[in-house]
């Protein structure tokens, strides 16, 4: 925590969308009268049939119901893409940094963009994909998962994006819980001079899909890859053959525009459902505001698509704004620690928005990495994901931003579609480790987490929920409504429940203090510790397991594992690698155990619930505060537990 604060520049604020006195006005009107702001922003897109209704929202448990524009209809890739035409025919869209240096870049105009779309469109067309169809896109970094994205956009198909990290067990529950009809892959995903087989991987995953789902390949490498003629379809040689128009269709604000699967503290992750105009309305001004983007700018969001902030601010946000955006296949590593910097520098880049992580990650490799780069084109520095600590925040602002770029420490979730909170680059002064104040129309209420009563108090501490809807929110879970409302609006009611923990200080900033359900967040990835033990308990070896975060350098968070074998197996370095191995082949690498301790016994009430606060304590080495023991049924586990604790 830091009381520092970084007011912004006199020059920046002259220069910015938003200057101090507007954010001021602009934030009481939208919260006096937050439909009329909202009709009034509502217009920043195209609509085919322009809206009359604005919003119509019920956060009633047992009746929950989000709706925005809903009488408006319009189709998101025209306003991504056709609408631009006119004027920005021949400006770049996309420009595509592979993940080899050696490899050239790429810059997709507008008008590249309209035709590669529109042939992608063609091409799902000719396989039966219509409006409402689910297309799973399980792709590398390259400019086709913007095509396709936008060519199911343009469809009024929903597409569902699967991180290439994932594992064929993974892809193939995701598209089996949205019904896909098509998957779309390529032959390899290559990062940090690796390739990703995601050909192999979609082969494995089909064979517990249905026989009717089609996979659609994308050569990215020409590597040599198993063909099944009756299911797989070249991707590119159909492209190069297809049409360059196609009718965009007409859709409902309403209508889902995509499905993005995250994890929750219970069971199997859920698909999170966004729809088309509120979404678009909140992607493109949230965009433009917190990244002051202006016309002409060079702006670089260094996410993979297969999360929301790929969704919101690699594609529509910056693309509805006609901006140019910034695609990277790579790693910030490869080939060295350099690489975001010469990228940066390459092709100017004036936005740069990337995740704490990778700052911690690359601080540890010393200064000189940035330094030997010329990074005067940088105007302005983001972080999400996770809480930024003052050191990586200091080290980004000094030597990244040489004291002249302002931070926006932006914070959301892939429920709430964009920016929840942070500062606005010319208004808001920042302080290390804040993500400082809402953005338009946000209410953000701190609860005491056992009455569930609001803490008016300036200075609270508890759990975040938002009061009121926005118009990038999350619909329902996908084919599970009761879910939503189950997760979100059933603890504490007539509110959005964020799951985060948050202080506010006397200044009235906010601090997001992390989680507070059994979500953990390592390396910016959104992790269920549920999902990582029922992966470990699908071991033949296995017991039982618990699974809790713990402080990590790097990572922010690492993944604690507890395990418990079954009687007569004996634990062993072997056998760890083995779960390791498991649990990687099982969910993914993203979701690979950091330590895994054995536990001849977890800690457990009486009625054989298990302890988890007291395993995330021991976990975090933070033995002193162990809190009430009281209930639980055979004490003697926990000094066990201590006394085999993992060193980090
Ligand atoms: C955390 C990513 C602190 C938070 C866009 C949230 C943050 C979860 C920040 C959502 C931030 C995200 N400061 N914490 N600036 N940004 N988080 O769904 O715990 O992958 O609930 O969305 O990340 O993660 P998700």
């Amino acid at each position: 925590m830091s009381d520092t604060t970084y007011a912004p520049s006199a020059t920046f604020a002259g220069n910015a969308h938003i200057d101090a006195a507007k954010y001021k006005d602009m934030y009481n009107a939208s919260v006096t009268d937050n439909e009329g702001f909202w009709a009034e922003h509502g217009k920043r897109i195209d609509w085919i049939k322009p809206f009359t209704k604005v919003k119509d929202v019920n956060y009633g448990f047992g009746n929950v119901s989000i709706n925005w524009y809903s009488d408006g209809t319009l189709n998101v890739a025209a306003n991504c893409i056709d609408r631009h035409i006119a004027s920005r025919a021949n400006q770049t869209a996309i420009i595509w940094e592979p993940d080899s240096p050696d490899e050239a870049s790429q810059h997709i105009t507008y008008q590249e963009l309209h035709d590669k779309t529109c042939q992608m469109s063609n091409v799902l067309k000719d396989l039966g994909v219509s409006k409402g169809d689910r297309v799973i896109l399980y792709m590398p970094m390259i400019p086709e998962a913007a095509y396709a994205m936008l060519a199911c956009a343009r469809l009024g198909a929903i597409h569902s994006v699967v991180f290439g990290g994932f594992s064929p067990d993974a892809l193939a529950n995701r598209v089996n819980d949205c019904g896909a009809k098509v998957v779309i892959t390529a032959d390899e995903a290559p990062r940090g001079g690796r390739a990703t087989p995601l050909k192999a991987n979609a082969d494995k995953a089909m064979t517990t899909c249905g026989d009717d789902v089609q996979l659609l390949v994308v050569r990215r490498t020409n590597g040599d890859v198993a063909w099944n003629d009756a299911r797989d379809r070249d991707c590119t040689a159909l492209m190069a053959a297809a049409s360059t128009d196609c009718t965009p269709e007409e859709v409902n604000a309403e209508d889902p525009l995509f499905i993005l699967y995250t994890s929750g503290s219970t069971g199997k992750p859920k698909g999170v459902v966004h729809t088309s105009g509120g979404y678009l309305v909140y992607a493109s001004m949230t965009h433009e505001l917190v990244f002051d983007y202006h016309d002409g700018d060079v702006y670089w969001c260094t996410a993979d698509v297969g999360w929301v902030t790929g969704h919101s601010y690699i594609v529509y946000g910056p693309l509805a704004n006609g901006g140019t955006t910034l695609m990277f296949e790579g790693v910030p590593t490869y080939p060295d620690a350099s690489r975001f910097w010469q990228v940066c520098e390459k092709h100017k880049v004036n936005q740069f928005y990337t995740a704490p992580t990778a700052i911690r990650a690359l601080m540890g490799q010393g200064p000189e990495f940035v330094e030997n780069c010329d990074l005067s084109s940088l105007k302005l520095l983001g972080t999400v994901g996770e809480p930024i600590n003052p050191e990586a925040w200091n080290w980004y602002n000094d030597v990244v931003g040489k004291g002249n770029c302002p931070i926006v420490d932006t914070w959301w979730q892939t429920e709430t579609g964009g920016h929840l909170m942070t500062p606005l680059p010319g208004a808001t002064a920042t302080k290390p480790g804040s993500c400082t104040t809402p953005f338009f129309g946000i209410q953000p209420v701190i609860l005491d987490a056992q009455s569930g009563q609001e803490i008016h108090d300036t200075e609270a501490e508890g759990v975040l929920c938002i009061k009121d809807s926005w118009p990038g929110q999350m619909r329902t879970v996908y084919g599970d409504h009761e879910r939503f409302e189950q997760t979100y609006f059933s603890d504490y009611k007539g509110y959005y429940f964020t799951g985060d923990g948050c202080r506010r200080d006397a200044d009235g900033y906010y601090w997001i203090t992390g989680r507070v359900d059994d979500v953990i967040n390592v390396s910016g990835h959104r992790m269920g510790t549920a999902e990582v033990e029922s992966a470990l308990v699908a071991h033949a070896k296995v017991a039982e397991a618990a699974v809790v975060g713990y402080p990590h350098d790097i990572k922010g968070q690492g993944i604690y594992a507890y395990v418990t074998l079954m009687s007569g197996e004996e634990p062993s370095e072997e056998l760890r690698k083995e779960l390791e191995t498991w649990v990687r082949s099982e969910i993914g690498p993203i979701a690979k155990p950091d330590l895994i301790q054995w536990a001849p016994g977890l800690p457990k009430t009486r009625s054989g619930k298990i302890m988890r606060r007291i395993l995330r304590k021991i976990a975090e080495n933070d033995y002193g505060s162990l809190g009430d023991t009281s209930t639980l049924a055979e004490p003697a586990v926990v000094d066990d537990l201590i006394d085999n604790r993992m060193n980090r």
